[in-house]
């Protein structure tokens, strides 16, 4: 195990858990998230991942544009391979990454030369208080417990700037891929039969989230949609007809996102927070 020895806090032991099995398992699939990303930039349809990343990037880009316009630093939490910080940089973003997976970090150090990428965990992120005008965080609050989740946040509110914003995507839990109703079943079989999933997934709903907010934080929030969830299942039965059918509904995707109705069951959830 790589995280759990260094983590001897008094986090509860469910908390731990979950955090290890999210780091330990990104540890290990850091060449895979690499290549996925490598693949993205050859041909954004050639996978779910890679057209995912692409719709949700588009958003995430104009949300951050139209507030800080090419100007500002950024903090990048939970980086990965290090892909995004390298999108903010040529945006003309003054970038600094955070990840606690070896692996990960290596890869997005390699990529990112002369960008700052420290070592740590959302719950405790190693940067004074009201340092950045914007924090983003990819597909990270997923893997969290909830003890977990609201440290993340409150972490995040104390590193941002009065009047910074956090761009946070996370699992929607009615997105019509089905996603959420299969591991609910893996996670049943593992309390039947013992056969331990590979990361639990928290999965919300804009409004669900609106209210987390408002009662914990006394935040008000802004939620967006990016992706049409059924792609997915048609790239998981043939990458081929996944990629011909995103190109070809790729506009009715950009329209059916835009609607609020369907922002519950989209694939990507970004949710928007400023700190007041
Ligand atoms: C699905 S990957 C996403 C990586 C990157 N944001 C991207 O989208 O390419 C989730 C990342 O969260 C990191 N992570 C897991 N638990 C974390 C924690 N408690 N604090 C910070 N990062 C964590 C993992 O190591 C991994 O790099």
């Amino acid at each position: 195990m790589y995280y759990c020895e260094t983590m001897n806090d008094n986090t509860n032991s469910k908390t731990l858990k979950f955090r290890e099995k999210a780091v330990n398992s990104h540890d290990f699939n850091s060449p895979v998230f690499f290549d996925r990303y490598v693949i993205m930039d050859k041909n954004p349809y050639a996978s779910a991942f890679a057209y995912g990343r692409k719709k949700m990037f588009e958003k995430m880009n104009r949300i951050v544009n139209e507030r800080l316009n090419g100007k500002g630093k950024i903090l990048e939490a939970a980086c990965g391979t290090g892909y995004y910080i390298s999108v903010l940089k040529k945006n003309g973003y003054e970038v600094t990454g955070v990840e606690p997976a070896e692996g990960m970090r290596r890869k997005a150090l390699e990529k990112n030369q002369s960008v700052e990428i420290k070592e740590g965990i959302i719950t405790a992120l190693p940067f004074p208080d009201n340092h950045f005008d914007a924090v983003t965080a990819i597909e990270l609050f997923r893997y969290l417990e909830k003890d977990d989740i609201k440290k993340g946040y409150e972490e995040i509110l104390r590193v941002l700037k009065p009047g910074g914003f956090m761009v946070v995507t996370l699992v929607n839990k009615y997105a019509l891929d089905g996603f959420i109703f299969s591991y609910y079943i893996k996670l049943m079989m593992e309390k039947v039969f013992g056969k331990e999933i590979i990361n639990y997934c928290d999965a919300v709903t804009p409004s669900g989230m609106k209210k987390y907010f408002a009662k914990n934080f006394e935040c008000e929030i802004e939620t967006e949609s990016a992706l049409f969830a059924p792609l997915r299942i048609v790239y998981k039965i043939s990458p081929k007809l996944g990629e011909k059918c995103a190109r070809k509904f790729e506009s009715f995707d950009e329209k059916i996102n835009t609607k609020k109705c369907h922002e519950k069951f989209a694939g990507h959830l970004i949710m928007v927070v400023e700190k007041k």
